[in-house]
């Protein structure tokens, strides 16, 4: 047969696992790499999305997830944590699930999309919502993981990042070599450091013959690298990406100055109008935080940063139907008809 394996049996060479290893996995990983026509025409270069929200929970967090709940049932943790915007808790409640763990989820009182919420709360997870933010709830987490006996699986365990550096494997496997530049939102900065981890062990290797420059977005109202200084008090409606003290904030400037990239930031407006052309335009629904890569690409566009004829991935990160709020919003109420056709017709101008 020819399924996809789940990555850590596609890149088991490349991954801290052993013959010892118990595999816990969703089959995450192997997701599309979708051509995208009305980006390309924009920018006179040939955009990728690279659809993470095809992942089994939802989102790429399961990539570093695979990994993570992986190595904790090896070395014998019967709990997990973590601190989460919501992705990172709906990943782990499913894999602890695969890997009969109890995993506790700390989240941001009230700032965390209902979609991810119903994830944990169904795959049983014991969820705690702390009267804080993101970067709250990871010092809780970090605290707890550190006095009791429970396993953190957060992106500062460093076999999150070796999953998901597993998609810059995907990308130059299904183009042949990287990509020019690679975009990508920001938030806790695991991702951007976990990509370029990828591309640079690649092309250490001799599959890739250069790396992409990375570009990374982060929300305007929780924008610290950007700054250059925490966010006490972030805001965005890209709450995936609400956070104000990145934990991988040294890896993600080493990413960006490494590879003569760039860190910026949109605003939501922009997020909104990103997330509004992928699926209207693209047919690719995903959540506000992920819209940021795509919104930070048409920026340094309009700008005129972006040299035609280069090839461009943006990586999308989270399904669209995790946070759908946002598509409803405004949009106007479907009318009804009468069961007839001819009323239907012409309600649909047709007749
Ligand atoms: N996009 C989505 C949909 C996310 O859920 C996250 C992070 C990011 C982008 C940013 O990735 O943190 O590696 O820079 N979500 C984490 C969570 C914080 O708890 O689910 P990053």
């Amino acid at each position: 047969t020819h399924q996809w394996r789940g990555l850590i049996e596609e890149y088991r060479d490349r991954l801290p696992v052993t013959a010892a290893t118990p595999v816990v996995t969703l089959l995450e990983g192997g997701t599309p790499l979708v051509p995208a026509q009305v980006l390309s025409e924009r920018t006179g270069c040939d955009v990728f999305l690279k659809v993470e929200g095809a992942n089994p929970t939802g989102s790429f967090k399961d990539r570093g997830m695979t990994m993570a709940i992986s190595r904790a049932k090896e070395e014998g943790a019967q709990a997990v944590i973590c601190a989460s915007t919501g992705n990172t808790s709906a990943s782990a409640a499913a894999y602890a699930v695969r890997a009969r763990m109890v995993c506790a989820v700390l989240v941001p009182q009230g700032k965390i999309a209902l979609g991810k919420m119903s994830q944990a709360l169904i795959h049983g997870a014991k969820i705690l919502q702390v009267d804080g933010n993101f970067d709250d709830c990871l010092e809780l987490a970090r605290a707890l993981s550190d006095k009791y006996p429970v396993a953190l699986v957060n992106s500062v365990n460093p076999v999150r990042i070796e999953g998901q550096k597993t998609a810059a494997f995907e990308i130059v496997d299904a183009l042949g070599d990287a990509p020019d530049i690679h975009v990508l939102p920001v938030g806790n900065a695991g991702n951007i450091t976990a990509y370029w981890k990828g591309y640079r062990e690649y092309a250490a290797d001799g599959i890739s013959s250069r790396n992409p420059r990375m570009w990374g977005f982060q929300a305007a109202g929780s924008a610290p690298i950007v700054n250059g200084a925490p966010v006490r008090n972030p805001q965005t409606i890209a709450t995936a990406i609400r956070i104000g003290n990145p934990a991988s904030w040294q890896f993600a400037e080493e990413a960006r100055d490494e590879s003569g990239g760039l860190i910026e930031a949109v605003t939501d407006r922009q997020i909104l109008v990103a997330y509004r052309l992928l699926a209207a335009q693209e047919g690719v629904f995903v959540e506000p935080a992920s819209a940021a890569s795509v919104a930070g690409l048409l920026k340094a566009a309009e700008e005129g940063k972006v040299d035609p004829g280069q090839r461009i991935v943006c990586t999308v990160t989270g399904n669209g139907l995790k946070d759908p709020g946002w598509a409803v919003d405004g949009a106007p109420q479907p009318v009804i008809v009468p069961v007839d056709a001819h009323a239907a017709a012409e309600r649909l101008g047709l007749a």
